[in-house]
C-alpha cells in the first residue's frame, strides 16, 4: 500500500534506505511507448537501486490508468503516481528528487518546458528542478520529423541545453521519421535513456 496524504505527514524528511541511490523523479507524458514506463525505465532504475516516484502528465495518466499501468507503477514503486498538483494545506506525497528523467517527452511537453510553462504537476516539479542547482535532468524527446521541423524546436532544444538539459536526442538513439510512417513495434531506447541517467546523477 502506498502513502497518501490522508495518511498525515511524511516525506521530505523521510530517509532514504541506506543501498539507495537516491530519488529519481521519472516525469512520463502522452506519447506512443510510454504504456512502456515501467519495465523499460521504472523497474530497472529500482534494480539499480533508485527509489523512483512517477509523474505524469494528465493525459498520460489518462492513459496509464485506462490499461492499468498506473496501479502498476504505484505497486511497485511504493509511492502514489502523480498527476495532479497537492492541495495548499495537503503533505508532498514525494520525496525531494536527486534527479530528473522525462521519457517520453512529448514535443508539447518539451515546448512547455523550455518556455517555462508550469501549467500541470508534470511541469513545475521538473520547472523548478532546471532552476535548482544540483538537481540533473534527463529529457528523451519522443518525436517526429515533422514535430522537428516546426520553427520553434531548436530553440526550445537550444534553451534546454543551456540549462543544462542532457538530451537523449539524435540520429544515434532515435532517428526521425515522418508522422506515422515509422516502424509500428519501435521500442524507446530505454537503456540509453537509463545510461545518460546513470551518468549524470554520478
Ligand atoms: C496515440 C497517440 C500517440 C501520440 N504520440 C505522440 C508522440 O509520439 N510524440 C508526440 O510528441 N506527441 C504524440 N501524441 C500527441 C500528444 O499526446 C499531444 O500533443 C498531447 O497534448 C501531449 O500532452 P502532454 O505533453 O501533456 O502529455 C500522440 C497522441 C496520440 C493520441
Amino acid at each position: 500500500m502506498y502513502y497518501r496524504p490522508s495518511d498525515g505527514p511524511r516525506q521530505e524528511e523521510e530517509p532514504v534506505s541506506a543501498d539507495s541511490r537516491g530519488v529519481l523523479g521519472v516525469v512520463g507524458t502522452a506519447t506512443d511507448g510510454v504504456e512502456t514506463l515501467r519495465t523499460g525505465l521504472v523497474e530497472p532504475a529500482l534494480a539499480l537501486g533508485w527509489q523512483v516516484a512517477v509523474t505524469l502528465t494528465p493525459t498520460a495518466a489518462r492513459w496509464l490508468r485506462a490499461n492499468g499501468e498506473l496501479d502498476r507503477l504505484e505497486s511497485l514503486t511504493g509511492l502514489p503516481v502523480r498527476d495532479t498538483p497537492r492541495l495548499p494545506a495537503e503533505p508532498r506525497p514525494h520525496p525531494v528528487a536527486d534527479c530528473y528523467v522525462v521519457a517520453p517527452a512529448s514535443a508539447n511537453y518539451v515546448a512547455k518546458l523550455a518556455t517555462g510553462i508550469a501549467d500541470n504537476q508534470a511541469l513545475t516539479q521538473v520547472s523548478e528542478a532546471l532552476g535548482t542547482v544540483g538537481v540533473p535532468v534527463v529529457v528523451f524527446p519522443r518525436i517526429n520529423a515533422a514535430h522537428a521541423r516546426h520553427p520553434a524546436w531548436e530553440g526550445h532544444l537550444g534553451a534546454l541545453r543551456r540549462a543544462g538539459v542532457s538530451l537523449v536526442y539524435g540520429a544515434d538513439v532515435w532517428p526521425l521519421h515522418e508522422p506515422r510512417q515509422g516502424p509500428a513495434d519501435r521500442e524507446l531506447p530505454w537503456a540509453a535513456i537509463l545510461a545518460n541517467t546513470a551518468v549524470r546523477a554520478d
